[in-house]
């Protein structure tokens, strides 16, 4: 089977086709035949050798985290799936191995994918989609009536999140830069500000959560955003974060927290839920073959794109 791998650090350059053997499930686990990926910024991070000291100095390594495929073989102890189901979700981006034909993932961490997506938009969601739905319901308890500030609204996770929060009922204000703010809208903001000017300043509004998508603010530069018992929720935590996490015990009035994205099949089928309702849509910026990886991960880390890229694989 094809499968995406590189044998050392670097550029997207480094991404090749190898033909690699097709794996065979144990009895807990299920083969998935995947017909469509996507790109996310750890993606990228980990092949450059950013993330190091997590992925290790083993080569070859595989690459990819989202998948969206068929089950090709249950084992005979998985319960809840069968041969021909189609799933969706991540694996862990140290190790990657979405890029490819098949792979062997955790049924626990699996959902049923939404029926009416195709399996590009389903591939589009698991990491950016399960972030945002982590962070604004779990660390923000956003629901009916919150106010919440997304920053980088029309990214990955910032164009599920902006979705999500009016799903959950929120009040929601997207930042963006000038050429997506109609997307933003579109996403279902109520108010949309430009990042490259002062409004959102000058305004001297306030917000129950500001949920940096982007990770391109810092808690210290939220706080004139958030309520006095305001929360900032970060993608990436800085200094600022880890100090308000440490001394967390200390009577601070504005909370900060930042999200690791937790591989879940229950988060998925909630999210699999709030597509068949119709209040969800990926925003796909540009689908690319699998012998194209390269070119859709330099593209995702020009940041020039909207939404998410996706690889169509089969
Ligand atoms: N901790 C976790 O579990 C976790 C999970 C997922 C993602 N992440 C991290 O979260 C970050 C975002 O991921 P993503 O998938 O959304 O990335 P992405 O799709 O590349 O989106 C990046 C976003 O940043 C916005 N942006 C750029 N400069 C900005 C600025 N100065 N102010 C505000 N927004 C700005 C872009 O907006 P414009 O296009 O409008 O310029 C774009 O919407 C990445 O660093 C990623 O590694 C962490």
């Amino acid at each position: 089977m094809r499968s995406i791998i590189y044998n050392k650090y670097g550029g997207p350059e480094v991404l090749e086709v190898a033909d690699v053997e097709k794996p065979e499930p144990d009895a807990n686990s299920i083969l998935v035949r995947v017909k469509a990926s996507s790109v996310n910024p750890v993606d990228y991070k980990v092949r450059r050798g950013d993330m190091k000291i997590m992925s290790g100095k083993k080569f070859p390594k595989d690459a990819g985290s989202d998948f969206a495929g068929v089950i090709e073989k249950a084992g005979e102890a998985v319960a809840g799936y069968k041969k021909g189901d189609e799933v969706y979700g991540f694996l862990n981006p140290m190790k990657g191995g979405t890029y490819s034909d098949y792979l062997i993932a955790d049924p626990a961490n699996v959902s049923l994918k939404p029926e009416r997506f195709s399996f590009e938009q389903a591939a589009s969601m698991p990491i950016a989609a399960l972030t945002a739905l982590q962070a604004l319901n779990y660390l923000g308890n956003v629901n009916e009536g919150t106010t919440v500030l997304i920053n980088g609204a029309t990214g990955g996770v910032g164009s599920f999140a902006v979705q999500l929060a009016k799903t959950l009922g929120a009040e929601v204000t997207g930042i963006c830069s000038e050429n997506n703010m109609k997307l933003c809208k579109d996403l279902g903001a109520d108010e949309v500000f430009n990042y490259a000017e002062e409004e959102l300043n000058k305004s001297g509004r306030k917000f129950d959560v500001f949920f940096d998508a982007a990770a391109k603010s810092t808690f210290s530069k939220s706080k004139k955003f958030i309520n006095s018992r305001g929360i900032y929720i970060t993608t990436i935590p800085g200094i600022g974060v880890i100090i308000n996490r440490i001394f967390n015990f200390l009577p601070f009035k504005k909370k900060s927290k930042f999200i690791m994205v937790k591989s879940s099949g229950i988060d998925l089928a909630i999210l699999t839920g709030f597509a068949m309702t119709d209040t969800m849509e990926p925003v796909i910026a540009k689908s690319f073959k699998l012998e194209d990886v390269a070119d859709a991960q330099e593209l995702a880390e020009s940041g020039k794109f909207r939404g998410k890229i996706v690889i169509k694989i089969d």
